[in-house]
């Protein structure tokens, strides 16, 4: 038996995903719209912290001010009545039909206005319900084609509109930080930013960086084929994980948006290794929300949309407590010990050694036993096992 999630766990949902229909590129939905007010008394019987959502979730497209009251009024009621608060809100800048080439990329500069203030806007909905993170994923935000796109002028477009969101939020003094969330392709046959490491690197070039950061996907890294613990860890080292989305991917296809851990279950044990235990020696830790952004299967109905949304919770669960036996084992620590897991954190020239010293040092080098060194059993796979022993409840 899984014990029930409580609040404690920072259990977080899109209202997206439960509330998803099941519409799919070749067929119909599968199940009625789901009201957002509901998805949150059930969402918070189930043991859930937190919601998020896109402006669109809540508030139909096109509604006029008064309506938009009216349904915002609602739904402030219902996290009221719940406890549920929401952490993060996100826009919509990829269903409309105006935003098939883009919205902050568009060649089109009336869609990159018309987003801009449909982001702005949002903000100021993210900072009234108390919001700690904005996302912006820019689904949209590509190509088809390589001569479609001016590339210079698209990332020149993309840094100024995240700039200039970062310097709304900071003029208005929101306690807000935006969050980029990187995916290599779906719906654009190539996405800008298509992984951690390219997202890093454009917030290292923006004026406002330091109120942007990091929502990694696990799905999305592993449909580029990449290591999503690797890309949280140097997230995390760079300070710059601000949001998690946790799901489950079976290898480079389309965007499965399983539950978590249905994918690469051992890689999502080693996911949440890092996100409860931190590194082995110490450094930047995560301690936002966690939250999941799956898709309840099409084959599912009501009742297993609800099943599904336990079971992302059950999974994490089931994974921390894994987790922390393996780190609390002995036999591990004295593993890691040997796999010379400690001894990375030791910095490789000594305190006050100057650039002199070391190259004045034979036994760094010209005495140097290269023998020893690649004789070194590094004991790696045992080190696995263990973990591999640990993630399935075998010690
Ligand atoms: C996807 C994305 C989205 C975003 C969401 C938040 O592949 O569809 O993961 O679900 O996370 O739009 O901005
Ligand atoms: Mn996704
Ligand atoms: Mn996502």
């Amino acid at each position: 038996m899984v014990r029930k999630p409580t609040p404690e766990d920072r259990f977080s949902f899109g209202l997206w995903t439960v509330g998803w229909p099941a519409r799919d590129q070749f067929g119909d939905a599968t199940r009625p719209d789901l009201d957002p007010v509901e998805s949150v008394h059930k969402l918070a019987e189930l043991g859930a912290a937190h919601v998020t959502f896109h402006d669109d979730d809540v508030v139909p497209f096109g509604s006029d001010d008064a309506e938009r009251q009216r349904i915002l009024e609602r739904f402030k009621q219902a996290l009221a009545d719940t406890g549920i608060t929401v952490e993060m809100v996100t826009t919509n800048t990829f269903t409309h039909p105006m935003f098939k080439d883009g919205a902050f990329t568009s060649n089109d500069r009336r869609v990159r206005r018309y987003a801009l203030r449909k982001i702005l806007r949002n903000i100021d909905l993210a900072a009234e319900l108390g919001a700690q993170t904005f996302v912006m994923w820019g689904g949209r935000e590509g190509a088809e084609y390589d001569a479609a796109k001016d590339l210079y002028a698209a990332h020149q477009r993309y840094a100024e509109g995240i700039d200039t969101v970062a310097g709304y939020i900071k003029e208005k003094g929101y306690g807000l930080r935006i969050a980029l969330e990187p995916k290599p392709n779906e719906p654009r046959g190539d996405i800008l930013l298509p992984t951690v490491g390219h997202a890093l690197a454009l917030i290292a070039r923006l004026e406002n960086g330091d109120i942007v950061g990091l929502n990694p996907e696990v799905g999305h890294e592993q449909m580029a084929g990449l290591n999503y613990t690797t890309g949280i860890a140097q997230a995390l080292w760079a300070e710059k994980l601000f949001h998690i989305d946790l799901n489950g991917q079976r290898s480079i296809k389309y965007d499965q948006d399983l539950v978590f851990g249905h994918g690469d279950l051992f890689s999502a044990f080693a996911t949440v290794d890092l996100l409860e235990n931190g590194f082995p020696s110490g450094g930047p830790k995560y301690t936002g929300p966690i939250h999941f952004d799956y898709k309840p299967s099409r084959t599912e109905g009501m009742a297993g949309v609800w099943e599904s949304a336990e079971a992302n919770m059950a999974t994490y669960i089931l994974l921390k407590e894994r987790a922390q036996a393996f780190r609390a084992d002995p036999e591990v620590q004295e593993a890691l010990e040997a796999s010379g897991v400690f001894e990375l954190a030791k910095p490789t020239l000594d305190e006050g050694e100057t650039l002199a010293d070391f190259l004045a040092n034979r036994s760094a080098y010209e005495e140097a036993d290269v023998t020893a060194m690649a004789e070194r059993d590094y004991h790696f796979v045992r080190l696995n096992q263990l973990a591999l022993e640990h993630a399935l409840g075998a010690r």
